[in-house]
């Protein structure tokens, strides 16, 4: 089964072409980042705008490149929530008319199961039931991925999502928007010079909070007379320290909580290189195996939600072409949904 995946959920616009037999036979993405980043975050109506600009001919350009015909795709998936209202429904239109058009299945994709389900798409893939921790822009969660489409959270943040954290702290330090990536490299040039809080280390069992850990950035940032080059790669690494150490306890407690041996790690944040290599160490010590998607399968992409399309399709029973997202979607509900 070929299966063509559209993301437009926020400001990347992702398109992928997914063989159940083949895999990934090829994908392209266009980032609005540069449109957003003059106003410190994704403006909904702009990233609309963009996504219906660029949404047809990236599809034609990849299957051009894949020379595939359009006729040849046996199903159409599609981000059909959570995310942004207007850059959703740009995706779940068109997606929807074209299949109405091709006569083939369309089918609705939670955009965390795409990102829970990435790791699949590499050569060694980890088989159910598996530990997931979803690091991203808008969540951190533990999740029990028992088999697709069942879903246990186990922990959540009970405030900023770890994105959002490195993003704010990134701003605080002038870095530009979305700043994750920056300041992880920032980081890779500090020392140990500040410290800063471990936010629910050892309390609140598997959640998470890093509200906090933000304004202890700000406090610290206040307190400097000249914030130079030095102090802000010392205050990365401190910040990317703090953070990581608490995604890693918690990932390991969650492991033996629920007694498995693999964890995947996805979402924006899973392509920060010191918590890939903190996990990657303590699972030699501790006996699990991790599982993380190529870096440029972290972030928002159309490959994942054709996976996602493809190990669903069985259980997709929608195929009344009709136009509605959910902006806002729990994961947990996901088999009530659609
Ligand atoms: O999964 P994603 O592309 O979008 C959401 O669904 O949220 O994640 C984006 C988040 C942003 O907060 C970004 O700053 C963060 O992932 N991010 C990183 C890194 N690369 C992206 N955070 C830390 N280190 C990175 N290398
Ligand atoms: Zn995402």
């Amino acid at each position: 089964m070929l299966v063509l995946g559209i993301e437009s959920s926020c400001d990347e616009t992702g398109i992928a072409l997914y063989d159940t037999e083949k895999g990934l036979l090829g994908h392209t993405l266009h980032s609005q980042i540069e449109l957003h980043s003059f106003y410190g975050g994704v403006v909904p109506e702009l990233a609309s705008r963009d996504h219906i600009k660029y949404i047809i001919p990236l599809i034609d350009q990849l299957l051009k490149d894949s020379s595939i015909t359009i006729d040849s795709i046996d199903s159409i998936a599609y981000t059909a929530g959570p995310g942004l209202s207007g850059a959703l429904l740009v995706g779940c239109s068109l997606a929807e008319a074209l299949a109405y058009a091709l006569n083939v299945p369309s089918i609705p994709v939670h955009h965390l199961e795409g990102h829970l389900l990435a790791p699949m798409l590499e050569e060694d893939k980890p088989s159910f039931p598996f530990l997931a921790l979803l690091v991203s822009g808008g969540h951190t969660q533990l999740i029990d991925v028992k088999e697709i489409g069942q879903y246990e959270i186990l922990g959540d943040t009970l405030d900023d999502a770890a994105g959002e954290a490195f993003d704010k702290t990134a701003k605080l330090l002038g870095l530009g928007y979305p700043g994750g990536a920056a300041l992880s490299e920032l980081a890779e040039k500090g020392i140990t010079e500040f410290e800063l809080p471990r936010p629910l280390l050892n309390t609140h069992g598997l959640n998470f909070s890093f509200s906090g850990l933000k304004t202890a950035v700000l406090t610290l940032v206040k307190k400097q007379t000249k914030l130079t080059n030095t102090i802000k790669e010392n205050i990365a690494f401190a910040f990317q320290e703090s953070i990581t150490d608490v995604l890693v306890k918690k990932s390991i407690k969650a492991l033996k909580q629920t007694g498995y041996n693999k964890i995947v790690v996805s979402g924006g944040v899973g392509a920060n290189k010191r918590l890939r290599e903190k996990l990657r160490f303590h699972s030699k010590n501790e006996n699990f195996k991790v599982y993380f998607p190529k870096l440029e399968f972290c972030t928002d992409n159309g490959a994942m939600i054709a996976l996602a399309g493809a190990l669903r399709a069985h259980l997709s029973s929608k195929n009344n072409y009709k136009f509605s997202v959910q902006p806002r979607w729990k994961l947990s509900e996901i088999e009530s949904t659609f």
